[in-house]
């Protein structure tokens, strides 16, 4: 035996040992052990479309997703997630715009989508009780049934679910009259790494004991905790809705009567704009849907009780459009000339994908009296990078998706510059990179334009508290510390 090899280990030793395990293999097998093999997908090619949600941003596949059931697995998978040091990736429906809800390393993602009870609706106290998966769009009907009201609508309503909202702190057309998420949520169930079981807020309609929590938890981009249950406010229907759709033949107009709207202070509940580019790319993927010729549209929405109030109010928006140039302003007559307008609107995030080989959307914000310039702005970028860029959104809220289009893979270098030129006009503009978004994994890396050394750090001290070891879908919001692994 050569002189420098290693004494073999006695027998008693050589049967004791074993190999060291991958921590993903181990928290699988834990977690196939807790919950059951069927609760627990190891297979690659349906775990595959899991990596990622509805934006850009490149995932890994996760090595096995797990379909929680009830606020215990989701505290089981996340004990085990701890204990094993593995990254784990909450998500619902995956509609997410910013990377929210990427498997950005290998790990365990956890799909809450099942969790879809609404568990009460508390008529007289106005509100709701749900749980993460329900469906907004679902949860929309059903409410509206009772005369109630839940005023979020991201466009994806159809598919996005209330947690992923609420994690996301969505927006939508009506915020610009309600506010978004974190406005209706009162209080919350949550389970943090480890599986502690938290619950914070109220379900009273004012309440103010200790920190906000909840109001933390919201917008939180699953980085703190999983929620698992969400006491939501309601408000009483309105009855009467009414939608104008203002033409104008330029974008400065449009920007212009925004701004005008908002100083005769007209708080319709909607106020979008979609700019010159993205009304000629409507009208090529489906003509019926605008006139012919250039233009640029608003879509604006009142809604109230009283038939003389609205429409009193409705010929004040369409005055102060035709005074800012409007071509021409048209009111719906009844519900379906009403679901015809905002077809136009629905249309849009599709009609840009369908346009281009790749497309990002981008989700800033101005000061709405500045619309105008951020909308120059905008196409001055365009024009200088030579990039694409048709740009829609929330006006009134001065939160708009400026999309960035190219076919070319060698374009790409040109849109970074043009997204950074962007990001760099919103925030001289006295703006913010993300109204309803949120931050993900896409702009991570401009968190520092926006916010200090010591804000940053103290988020990420926070981020601790919750979450010791980083492992709770880690690689969002803040700017990537080296690797992920957790
Ligand atoms: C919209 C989404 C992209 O407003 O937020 O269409
Ligand atoms: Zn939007």
């Amino acid at each position: 035996m050569p002189s420098w090899s290693t004494p073999a280990p006695p027998a008693e030793q050589r049967r004791r040992y074993t190999p060291p395990v991958d921590p993903l293999d181990r928290a699988t097998l834990a977690l196939e052990r807790a919950l059951g093999p069927s609760v627990v997908d190891t297979d690659p090619t349906r775990c595959e479309p899991f990596a990622r949600d509805e934006s850009e941003a490149e995932g890994v596949t996760p090595r096995c997703v797990v379909h929680a059931r009830t606020s215990d697995d989701v505290s089981v998978i996340l004990r085990h997630c701890e204990e094993n040091r593995v990254p784990v990736f909450p998500r619902a429906a995956g509609t997410g715009r910013s990377g929210g809800a990427t498997a950005v390393v290998p790990g365990v993602v956890l799909d809450l989508r099942a969790l879809s009870q609404v568990k009460e609706l508390d008529r007289e106290n106005l509100l709701a009780v749900v749980e993460p998966g329900v469906v907004t769009g679902t949860f929309h009907a059903l409410v509206e049934a009772e005369g109630l009201f839940y005023p979020p609508d991201p466009q994806s309503a159809e598919t996005c679910t209330l947690g992923g909202n609420a994690a996301e702190n969505a927006g939508g057309p009506r915020a610009f009259k309600y506010g978004v998420t974190r406005e209706y949520v009162l209080g919350l169930e949550a389970v943090t790494m480890g599986g502690e079981r938290l619950r914070a807020g109220r379900r009273t309609a004012k309440g103010v004991t200790g920190y906000d929590v909840t109001g933390l938890l919201v917008g939180s981009e699953g980085t703190l905790a999983v929620f698992t249950e969400l006491t939501l406010r309601l408000v009483p229907q309105p009855p009467l809705v009414c939608t104008l759709q203002a033409l104008f033949a330029t974008v400065d107009d449009a920007g212009r009567a925004v701004t005008a709207l908002v100083g005769r202070r007209l708080v319709p509940r909607c106020l979008e704009l979609l700019d010159t580019l993205c009304c000629q790319l409507l009208r090529e993927a489906e003509p019926s849907l605008l006139p012919p010729g250039d233009c640029c549209m608003l879509l604006l929405e009142l809604d109230g009780e009283h038939p003389e109030a609205l429409e009193r109010d409705a010929s004040r928006l369409a005055d102060a459009c035709l005074h800012a140039g409007a071509r021409s302003v048209h009111l719906a007559r009844d519900e379906a000339e009403r679901a015809r307008l905002w077809a136009v609107r629905k249309r849009m995030s599709r009609a840009l994908r369908a346009r281009a080989a790749s497309k990002l959307s981008e989700d800033v914000v101005g000061p709405r009296t500045r619309v105008p310039e951020l909308l120059s702005r905008a196409r001055a970028i365009s024009e200088r990078h030579r990039v694409v860029m048709p740009a829609y959104g929330h006006a009134g809220d001065g939160n708009l998706h400026v999309n960035f289009l190219w076919d070319d893979p060698a374009d790409k270098p040109r849109v970074e510059r043009a997204i950074e030129a962007l990001f760099r006009a919103t925030l001289d503009l006295g703006g913010t990179l993300s109204g309803e978004h949120g931050i993900g994994v896409l702009k991570a890396p401009f968190l520092p334009w926006e916010q200090s050394p010591a804000l940053i750090a103290m988020q990420q001290r926070l981020k601790s508290v919750f979450d010791p070891s980083g492992c709770l879908n880690p690689g969002k919001i803040f700017p990537r510390p080296g690797h992920l692994g957790c």
